[in-house]
């Protein structure tokens, strides 16, 4: 048996033994009691009894362990033009200044904070201050319009919202205040204070009962210590897409985060303490937390924070200008950035005008990685390129070539097979493990392992039925795939209405709440289209009421600019058709799955159950117009 098939087994078969053996390299102020309570499963607990602190493990470990001059974390924005580097040492100083002016103002163990900011350090110091003193944050991607932004804040309840005058995309600026105010205006939750960072490219005006600027915010505040927290309290909450506009609330346990972040360092992405680890992702997405800031301070690395884009910025060499620069040994991104790459330097002409010679590996996650990609990354950096595959609920990654416990053959589409932890099997309808080869959804018995989310804020019952309900026993993880006669899994595609444009999770169901607000638009449905670079983007087709004869570029006009006022930019819902009527069931559901099938171009089999098969030839053509269904 090899050593990946060895432990493997290992942690199926005692998964208590495993995790606590794990749990021995992070540091705890009270070790457990028990590792693991499944008594009230899907419930699951892990390290009951233990107390722990994320901030300590983070940062504070590193300086009383002779790390404090080393590089913690180095900004590197090509936008603003600036690259600056915060040594562990200075790093605590600034996280535990920060988690004093929490403290000033009334923010404590329990309470949440939320940070809306773009990609700054004072973005990493807030997220570490909160950990310190046992409060929970909760980011929201700065792409996310105000409504969207108010619904956290009303779902989270926090007390403090930490924020920044502005964010940089390439050609605009981001006015974050005003969709601050507004998501606060908008929200019945009203946050006490509002810390904000005065970028000095664009300040904000401030609002003197309610607003205080970073800086001055320090003055009478005394730095924080960390505190001890239990295991199971949660460290952060983060919200992802659902099936409907209400976003889900998805928990993190501060003890299984730590012990399993801290573990896929060096077993999954085989880096080492002192190394440099870069994450080319944003703190708003599930990647930033686990990659750019939690598991590379927690395993003493230097993180590279990155304020730019693949391209563009200022061209399609940056990636490899960062990598050559900061000396950077293993680099995490989404396949989409390496298609953007690709398109504007086909041959890596930039790529050669840099040394990489420290360049060990690289990681793609956040959308299915298409073989074409893969094989040019590999072409390009001649290194071992990992496709991995996990979400914001798993929090690290479920199914990877696990480079640090035994390198496996790379299968182009398969991101290899289920890292230790977790026990991936794919079910049929009926709940019964699929034959090697089909297709069927891809579940995780349980109880999951460590770091994976124990509930949803404050919602157990959606926990329960978006996860758990419909395979008793397992996770559902709303992809369906296989695992092919070698046991490597293929991930395939969504079971339920999310899509992935340019690795970013969005619901086509919120999109089409907000179309169906249009009051010319009787009926509408959107969904994922292929895309060459983005991988997927959502087409709407929108049916009139009755009477409405205005002009259709209009009706879309207006809906292109609804989604991006209630949704925000990263949506990137710019197409959409009006057509006489949509394919439904005789019982009146919408064939979305046959509509995307037609789009890109895939065989389908007519629904048994279709009410009007003609409808089929009005969307096709409809389609063709578009540029889809080979048209
Ligand atoms: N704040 C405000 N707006 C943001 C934003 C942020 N943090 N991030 C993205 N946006 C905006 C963009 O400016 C763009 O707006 P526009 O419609 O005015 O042009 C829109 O959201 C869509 O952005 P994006 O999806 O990034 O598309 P793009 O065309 O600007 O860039 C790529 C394409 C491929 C270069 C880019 O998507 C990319 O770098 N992808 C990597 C994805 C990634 O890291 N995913 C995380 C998972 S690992
Ligand atoms: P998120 O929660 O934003 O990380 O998105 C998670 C979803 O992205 C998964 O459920 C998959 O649908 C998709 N995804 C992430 N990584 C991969 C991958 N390596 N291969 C295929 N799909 C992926």
């Amino acid at each position: 048996m090899g050593r990946y098939a060895d432990i493997y087994r290992r942690s199926l078969e005692d998964p208590e033994a495993f995790w606590a053996e794990a749990a021995e390299d992070v540091v705890w102020q009270k070790r457990w009691d028990r590792v693991l309570d499944n008594d009230r499963e899907p419930f699951t607990k892990w390290f009951i009894g233990g107390k722990i602190n994320t901030c300590y493990n983070a940062v504070d470990r590193h300086v009383d362990e002779g790390r404090g001059d080393q590089a913690a974390v180095i900004y590197d924005s090509p936008v603003t033009d600036t690259i600056t580097s915060i040594s562990y040492a200075e790093l605590r100083d600034r996280v535990a200044a920060f988690a004093g002016v929490l403290r000033k103002y009334d923010v404590g163990y329990g309470d949440r904070v939320i940070i809306y900011m773009p990609m700054i350090p004072e973005t990493i110091v807030a997220m570490l201050a909160c950990a310190r003193i046992g409060a929970i944050h909760s980011v929201v991607f700065g792409g996310f319009a105000a409504n969207e932004l108010a619904k956290r804040i009303e779902d989270a309840t926090p007390k403090l919202v930490v924020s920044a005058s502005c964010g940089i995309e390439p050609g605009r600026i981001v006015d974050y205040k005003p969709l601050l105010d507004g998501a606060i205006e908008a929200s019945a939750h009203k946050p006490e204070t509002c810390v904000i960072v005065q970028r000095p490219m664009h300040g904000a005006p401030l609002n003197e009962e309610r607003d205080v600027e970073w800086n001055a915010a320090h003055d009478g505040a005394s730095p924080a210590d960390c505190v001890e927290v239990d295991a199971t309290d949660p460290v952060y909450i983060l919200y992802t897409s659902g099936t409907t506009g209400v976003p889900k609330g998805v928990v993190r346990p501060t003890g299984g985060h730590l012990v399993a972040l801290k573990w896929s360092m060096k077993n999954i992405y085989d880096v080492d303490p002192g190394d440099v680890y870069w994450a080319a992702s944003d703190v708003g997405w599930v990647v930033g937390h686990s990659y750019i800031v939690y598991a590379p301070l927690f395993h003493g690395c230097t993180t590279v924070l990155y304020e730019g884009k693949p391209v563009g910025t200022p061209d399609a060499g940056a990636f490899w200008r960062v990598i050559a620069q900061h000396k950077v040994s293993c680099m995490f991104t989404a396949p989409t950035a390496m298609r953007a790459i690709k398109k504007e330097d086909p041959n890596g002409k930039l790529l050669a005008e840099y040394d990489l010679s420290h360049f060990k590996s690289q990681f793609l996650a956040g959308e299915r990685c298409d073989p074409d990609t893969l094989a040019w990354t590999e072409e390009m950096l001649k290194v071992p390129v990992t496709d991995h595959w996990w979400q914001t609920e798993t929090g690290w990654p479920i199914a990877s070539n696990c480079l640090g416990i035994e390198v496996l053959p790379v299968k182009p589409g398969s991101p290899t097979s289920a890292v230790p932890g977790w026990n991936i099997q794919v079910l049929d309808p009926a709940c019964n493990p699929v034959a090697p080869g089909e297709i069927g959804a891809i579940s995780i018995k349980l109880p999951l392992p460590p770091g994976a989310l124990p509930t949803l804020w404050q919602n157990d019952d959606r926990f329960v039925d978006s996860y758990m309900a419909e395979y008793p026993g397992f996770y559902q993880t709303g992809d369906a795939g296989i695992i092919d006669e070698d046991g490597y899994l293929h991930v395939m595609s969504r079971t339920d209405d999310i899509i992935n444009v340019a690795g970013h999770r969005l619901s086509t169901g919120g999109m089409e709440q907000v179309l169906a607000a249009h009051p010319d638009v009787a009926e509408c449905a959107v969904l994922g289209v292929a895309d060459q670079l983005k991988g997927q983007v959502p087409l709407g087709f929108l049916v009139l009421k009755d009477g409405v004869n205005k002009a259709h570029d209009e009706i879309v006009a207006d809906v292109v600019r609804m989604v991006r006022q209630e949704i925000g930019p990263v949506a990137a819902f710019r197409q959409a058709t009006v057509v006489k009527r949509l394919p439904k069931t005789r019982s009146g559901k919408i064939l979305r799955g046959t509509i995307q099938s037609i789009a890109d171009s895939q065989d389908y089999q007519m629904p048994a159950t279709i009410d009007d098969p003609a409808i089929l030839g009005e969307i096709t053509d409809a389609l063709k117009e578009l540029g889809y269904a080979g048209g």
